[in-house]
C-alpha cells in the first residue's frame, strides 16, 4: 500500500519524506487555506520535495475552466496530480486531462457507482473519503470494499486513494480491504509505528544495556 500525506505544511512533508514511507502528497482548498500560503507557491514547494505524485485541486465548477486551471497547475512540477471534484464537470475535465496522459484524482466520491464514473473517465486515483462518511453514520470502508470488487471486476487500473482517514484502524481496515493508497494527516502515519509494548520494551533494554556498562561504539 502505498503511503500519502494529507497536508500543505511543508515542514511536516519534509519529515516525513526523509523516512523513506512516503509515496506522494495530497492537498485541498481547504488545507492550502490553513497553511496561510499562497497555493502556487506551495505546491511548487511539495512537487520539489517528493518524487510522488502531489495532488493540486482546481476550483473552478465549469470544465472548461478546470481544464485551464490544471494547466495552471501543471507547470508546477513534473509529478503534479490533477485533483478534480466528483461532478460531470469534473468528470468531463478528468476525461480530456487523462487522454492526454495527465494524472487524474478525482475527490468527494461517497459511492461506489460514482467510483465507477471516475474509472470509466480514465482517473489515476479516485479519492473516496471515510471519514466523513462515517462521521454521519455510514460504514466508510464498506465504500472501499465495493470499489474494490468492481475494480476487479473490470480490471480498471484506477487506483483506490482512501482518504479522510482519522485514525489508523482505517489504515488496517484499507489495507485487509487491498486499498492501493491511503492518504493520511501526519499524526496518522506517526501512530501508525506507535505501540505502548514497543516503549515499554525499550525502556527495559536501555536500562539493563545501562547495567552492563558497555558501549557499541
Ligand atoms: C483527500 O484528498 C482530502 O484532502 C482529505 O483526505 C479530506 O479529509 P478530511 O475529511 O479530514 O477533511
Amino acid at each position: 500500500m502505498k503511503f500519502f500525506v494529507d497536508t500543505a505544511d511543508t515542514a511536516e512533508i519534509e519529515a516525513l519524506s526523509r523516512t523513506g514511507l512516503l509515496d506522494g502528497v495530497t492537498t485541498n482548498p481547504s488545507l492550502i487555506a490553513k497553511s496561510g500560503r499562497n497555493f502556487l507557491e506551495v505546491i511548487a514547494e511539495i512537487a520539489r520535495l517528493v518524487d510522488g505524485p502531489v495532488s493540486a485541486e482546481v476550483v473552478a465548477t465549469g470544465a472548461d475552466d478546470m481544464l485551464r486551471e490544471a494547466a495552471k497547475l501543471l507547470t508546477l512540477g513534473d509529478n503534479i496530480t490533477i485533483k478534480v471534484p466528483l461532478t460531470m464537470d469534473g468528470l468531463r475535465a478528468c476525461k480530456t486531462l487523462s487522454d492526454d496522459g495527465v494524472m487524474v484524482n478525482v475527490t468527494l466520491c461517497f459511492s461506489a457507482t460514482q467510483a465507477l464514473l471516475a474509472a470509466k473517465a480514465g482517473a489515476a486515483f479516485i479519492s473516496p473519503f471515510v471519514g466523513r462518511h462515517d462521521d454521519v453514520g455510514f460504514d466508510g470502508m464498506s465504500l472501499i470494499q465495493d470499489i474494490r470488487i468492481i475494480y476487479d471486476n473490470y480490471a480498471f487500473d484506477t487506483e483506490i486513494l482512501v482518504a479522510s482517514v482519522r485514525h489508523p484502524v482505517h489504515v488496517l481496515q484499507a489495507a485487509k480491504i487491498g486499498a492501493d493508497v491511503c492518504t493520511m494527516p501526519p499524526a496518522v502515519i506517526r501512530a501508525l509505528a506507535n505501540h505502548p509494548l514497543t516503549d515499554r520494551g525499550l525502556e527495559g533494554f536501555s536500562a539493563d544495556w545501562a547495567k552492563t556498562g558497555q558501549s557499541i561504539l
